[in-house]
């Protein structure tokens, strides 16, 4: 579920045991009928059934490698915004039923065009091939999710949760319950649900000094009620307090039955709050102010490296860093100085960016720095950068993430002049989010040109700064060796988070579906009502009618319109 393919880096996933379940040997000698083999002791619950489906492989695929850039929720390069319909799959003439050898599609992907800077495995080239040789079908309904569940049956699923709970030695106070299920109704696939579990898990532990893994605890069949402990986060009811303080569809329909079952939740769990949409919360832990609250990064990036036992100041003048200077970044327009400390959870990496190329903002020009006390740089040939980003191993393995100013304070979005997300309409690098997004498999490697453009050019710089740049600038053999031990942690850690190979990045794709606008259908679907039902109450509703009336050019409504009327209107349903 990649949203953005890297032209760089791109890890090869071995999609034959993670999706399939089949070994490698079975994969490359691909049969359509043999290898969709299912875990035959398996009965049939959500994990296993996928794996006897080539339609559902198809889907997973297609979701996988090309959504990212020609989903519902992407760019749509090329004018191509539907990859996953079928329908527009047979409209666009990119497949031929029946006949995998005369279709576009296959053909494309033979021909390693697309997925536009990926490599993709053989093994899954073949399984379209196969699925559209077997006729190009859709997924087949038994291999989706059961129709939307009322707020009632999820609510008794809690109540049944929490009395069974009682009897295992767990804190009430420290449960909570985040729901996805209300993303029932388009009937998602398992395969989005199992996404869905990849991703919670993944923000909770991205946002944990937890030094184990904890993975969310799934209350239903079908994976969409999840229970978390927040103890084992290492979060505190004041980490909860914040969350539950932005968290915008806190307020139910009083008088029903519905608010006394929350009540009695409430109550059992000690806190107003006690269940959260679960695309809301992804979105929310993703992006500052959250992202850094719930982290308690400090607002001065110094105080962070003290926490970290990261003494950069010492390092540098030591000369005992990693650095990577590159001409040719992949992200920012200009160049860029990347740099690793050690510390006690695995790495610190820091990069010091530029708003532009010349003067003291050239790297190769000025080799050393930063202007900083006891660094011993010689000033006069020092850069001088406009800002940084950082990304540091959190005692579980996985990667947090900071932005900070040209003073090394903490900020939330990166200036474009600086660096850009390509992902974002606006561009703007936000922190969080843009991080997860581009550093889903870690590290991003580039080559370092300054080492070579100094001991090219010796004379042009004192003999100290020379020395500096020769202890400090590593060999690109070195620096990969570096690369793939943080990579190995960072991976190993991704693989604790779900207990299977995740394949893409989960979080991004459920973070701007939540973020795309509404039609009038979803904000029915979303406030539990019928489109018919919304359209009658919006008479009687000052709040819900003044939101339709903010409806925009292009009849969609804002998401954050929505959050901001939301418990107006509750309120007078
Ligand atoms: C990183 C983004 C990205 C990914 C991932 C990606 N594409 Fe594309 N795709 C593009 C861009 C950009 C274009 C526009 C043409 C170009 O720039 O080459 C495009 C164009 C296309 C076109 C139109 C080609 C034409 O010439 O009209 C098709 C079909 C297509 N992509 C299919 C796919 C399929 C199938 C996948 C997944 C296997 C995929 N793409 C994955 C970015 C992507
Ligand atoms: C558009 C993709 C993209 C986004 C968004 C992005 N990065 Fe990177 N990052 C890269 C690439 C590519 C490199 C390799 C160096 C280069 O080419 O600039 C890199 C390198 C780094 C490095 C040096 C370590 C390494 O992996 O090589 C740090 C630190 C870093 N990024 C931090 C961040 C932080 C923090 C954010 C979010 C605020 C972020 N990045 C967002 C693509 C991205």
């Amino acid at each position: 579920m990649s949203i953005l393919a890297r032209n760089f880096n791109f890890h090869y996933l071995a999609i034959c045991y993670s999706v399939l379940l089949v070994p490698l040997a079975s994969c490359s000698s691909f049969k359509a009928k043999t290898v969709f083999k299912s875990n035959s002791s398996a009965g049939p619950s959500s994990f296993q059934i996928e794996k006897i489906s080539i339609e559902l492989s198809a889907s997973d695929i297609i979701q996988a490698r090309c959504a990212g850039c020609h989903g519902t929720d992407s760019q749509g390069f090329g004018d191509i915004k539907n990859i996953t319909s079928l329908a527009f799959l047979r409209e666009r003439n990119l497949i031929v039923p029946g006949d995998s050898e005369n279709s576009p599609l296959v053909r494309i992907l033979k021909s390693g065009y697309m997925p536009k800077g990926q490599i993709m495995p053989a093994e899954e080239q073949q399984i379209i091939a196969a699925w559209i040789q077997t006729g190009a079908n859709e997924v087949p309904d038994n291999l989706r999710l059961p129709e939307k569940r009322s707020s009632a049956e999820i609510l008794n699923l809690i109540q049944k949760d929490i009395s069974e709970i009682k009897g295992q030695k767990l804190e009430l106070a420290n449960q909570r319950y985040v729901n996805f299920s209300y993303l029932n109704h388009e009937k998602i696939t398992l395969s989005e649900t199992r996404q869905l579990r990849l991703a919670l898990s993944k923000i909770l532990n991205s946002l944990s000094w937890g030094d184990k893994i904890f993975a969310p605890v799934s209350i239903n069949e079908s994976n969409l009620i999840f229970r978390i402990d927040l103890s084992k986060l290492q979060w505190t009811q004041v980490t909860w307090g914040a969350i539950a303080a932005a968290y915008p569809y806190a307020r139910t329909p009083s008088s029903s039955a519905e608010a006394l079952q929350r009540q009695d939740i409430a109550a059992e769990l000690g806190t107003s709050v006690p269940i959260v949409r679960g695309d809301w919360l992804l979105k929310a832990l993703s992006e500052p102010d959250l992202y850094y609250r719930v982290l308690q990064i400090p607002l001065e990036i110094a105080d962070l490296e003290f926490a970290l036992g990261v003494d950069v100041t010492r390092n540098l003048n030591e000369r005992n860093v990693a650095r990577v200077g590159i001409r040719n970044s992949f992200v920012s327009t200009n160049n860029r100085l990347i740099e690793r400390h050690p510390t006690r959870f695995g790495a610190y990496w820091k990069s010091y960016d530029f708003a532009s190329t010349s003067g003291r903002a050239s790297i190769f020009d000025f080799p050393v720095g930063p202007i900083a006390l006891n660094m011993n740089f010689f000033e006069p040939e020092t850069f001088i950068q406009d800002g940084g980003e950082i990304i540091f191993n959190l005692p579980n393995g996985l990667q947090a993430y900071v932005i900070v100013d040209s003073n090394g304070r903490r900020i939330d979005v990166a200036p474009v002049t600086v660096v850009q997300d390509p992902l974002r309409i606006q561009h703007d690098v936000v922190n969080g989010i843009s991080c997860i997004s581009c550093h889903a498999q870690g590290m991003n490697r580039n080559i370092d040109s300054v080492r070579a453009s100094v001991s090219a050019n010796p004379s042009l710089f004192r003999p100290d700064t020379f020395a500096a740049v020769d202890s400090m600038h590593k060999l690109n053999s070195e620096m990969n060796e570096i690369f793939d031990l943080d990579d190995a942690r960072f991976q190993a850690a991704l693989l604790a988070i779900g207990g299977e190979q995740v394949v893409g990045e989960p979080i991004t794709p459920v973070y701007y579906r939540y973020q795309s606008q509404l039609s009038i259908d979803d904000l029915a679907r979303e406030l539990g009502l019928t489109t018919l039902e919304l359209n009658e109450k919006s008479n009687s509703n000052p709040a819900l009618k003044s939101l339709i009336d903010s409806i925009e050019e292009n009849g969609l409504i804002t998401r954050s319109n929505f959050e901001l009327k939301f418990s107006e209107i509750v309120g007078q349903l």
